[in-house]
């Protein structure tokens, strides 16, 4: 299961057809990454010049000419060397890249400042993700300063730069039938992950020992890599957002939250689920937890084609300030309530994001500062929350430190939608008697 030579060159094609007459898109690899002294992070490969070449090797730049008569998609990478493949592994090398990836045209990337000037000259226009990497930056205008420099001799500098990310990214937001298998394995795998950290938890061990089972059951399955830090957080852990120390111990009477998704061939899953350390939830839990969960509801419903991008989250905020009112939490009405943003003392994230192979993926929100719509192909999180703060002295003490988010990834599709993060145990009952049966 992987995207084909075909699909990578029809997004290039896509996006040269996007592109304004003579012009040139240069995109670059992402650069490796130092951890300390000389070792690196594990090498991941920038989304977009993925994307666009299904390439993964570093030290590459991508140069799109739409037109160009030789060849309209030229790739410059790294040359075969069997002493550096020695040591650091498989190079493809431009012969094999040509074949291997059907691209146009491929070069050592040594010979870049001489090949690459050609290429630019004589073009009115550069597309390039500006701002990004100074370094990438820099390069781009010492390219295209020398051109200036023969312009007395004839040569015809680009005098336009534009940010490619926008029509590039525009892309990118609609997943391709292809895409959206990948994205089903993803999540698929992240199911199995969840279900086997809630099936292992018991109060006394370390958060890092959920981890542990997450990330053992994400890579025996196939994921080379989380897409995020995982969130184990127990107790008042689970209200601190981006927890990821991951390293308490698990109470009895603590809820735990899990917030953990893997990555898989490039593409992200994002997953949370919250649920007793005992297997089973104390009244306050329970009642919190179905607030959050009607809340997911109501929210998924409302993320249908056509719909406004703020529509889910504008369900699930006031499904959490009704509820909230409903317990005495919040005084007041409802809708004062939500004009004020008063909710936002327990609920202070959006409903959720854009993902794909990045994990908060590209794509704009508005267009003409409006919410956009939602339209098939879409893929976004679901993923509301209450957290009480163990120091909120406004609400009785058997409220304070519950946090509770339920999130899953959902495709739009034609006619409404589909939850690709199914199969974890969800409602009260289900977790409560997944988890005693597996105890027994
Ligand atoms: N795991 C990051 C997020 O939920 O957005
Ligand atoms: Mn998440
Ligand atoms: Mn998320």
């Amino acid at each position: 299961m992987s995207i084909s030579n075909r699909e990578f060159s029809k997004r290039r094609k896509d996006l040269m057809s996007q592109m304004e007459s003579n012009s040139i898109a240069i995109l670059a690899s992402a650069s490796p990454s130092i951890r300390n002294n000389d070792a690196e992070y594990q090498y991941r490969q920038n989304s977009d010049f993925y994307y666009l070449t299904g390439f993964s090797e570093p030290r590459a730049l991508l140069a799109l000419i739409p037109g160009r008569r030789q060849a309209e998609a030229v790739l410059f990478c790294q040359e075969k060397d069997k002493e550096k493949e020695l040591w650091s592994g498989f190079i493809l090398g431009p012969d094999a890249a040509i074949e291997e990836l059907g691209i146009d045209d491929a070069y050592p990337i040594e010979d870049i400042d001489e090949i690459i000037l050609g290429l630019i000259e004589g073009r009115d226009r550069i597309y390039y993700s500006m701002g990004k990497d100074n370094e990438f930056d820099a390069r781009v205008m010492d390219w295209v300063r020398i051109i200036r420099s023969q312009a007395k001799a004839g040569s015809h500098p680009p005098n336009e730069f534009q940010v490619l990310d926008h029509l590039l990214h525009e892309l990118r937001l609609i997943k391709s039938s292809a895409e959206i298998k990948l994205m089903e394995k993803a999540a698929k795998i992240s199911v199995k992950g969840h279900k086997a950290a809630m099936a292992m938890c018991k109060p006394g061990i370390k958060e890092y020992e959920l981890e542990a089972e997450l990330l053992y059951s994400f890579t025996r399955n196939g994921s080379r890599s989380p897409a995020y830090v995982s969130i184990v957080g127990a107790g008042d852990n689970a209200c601190i957002l981006h927890y990821d120390s991951n390293d308490a111990e698990i109470k009895p009477g603590d809820l735990v939250l899990i917030d953990a998704g893997c990555e898989y061939e490039y593409y992200a899953s994002d997953i949370t689920r919250t649920f007793p350390a005992t297997g089973k939830f104390s009244p306050e839990q329970k009642a919190i937890y179905e607030i959050v969960l009607k809340a997911q509801e109501a929210a998924i419903e409302a993320a249908v084609p056509g719909a406004s991008w703020d529509a889910p989250h504008e369900a699930s905020v006031k499904a959490i300030t009704r509820g909230l009112v409903r317990l005495g939490l919040m005084r007041g009405a409802p809708s004062q309530l939500i004009k004020n943003l008063a909710y936002k003392e327990f609920y202070m994230h959006r409903v959720g994001h854009w993902i794909g192979m990045d994990v908060h993926d590209v794509g704009d929100y508005k267009i003409d500062n409006q919410w956009r719509l939602l339209e098939p192909g879409m893929v976004t999180t679901i993923e509301p929350g209450i957290y009480i703060s163990p120091n909120n002295t406004k609400v009785p003490k058997k409220w304070r430190g519950i946090g509770v988010r339920i999130e899953d990834d959902v495709l739009i599709t034609k006619t409404s939608n589909r939850i690709l993060s199914m199969g974890i145990p969800k409602t009260v009952k289900e977790i409560e008697s997944y988890m005693s049966a597996a105890r027994y």
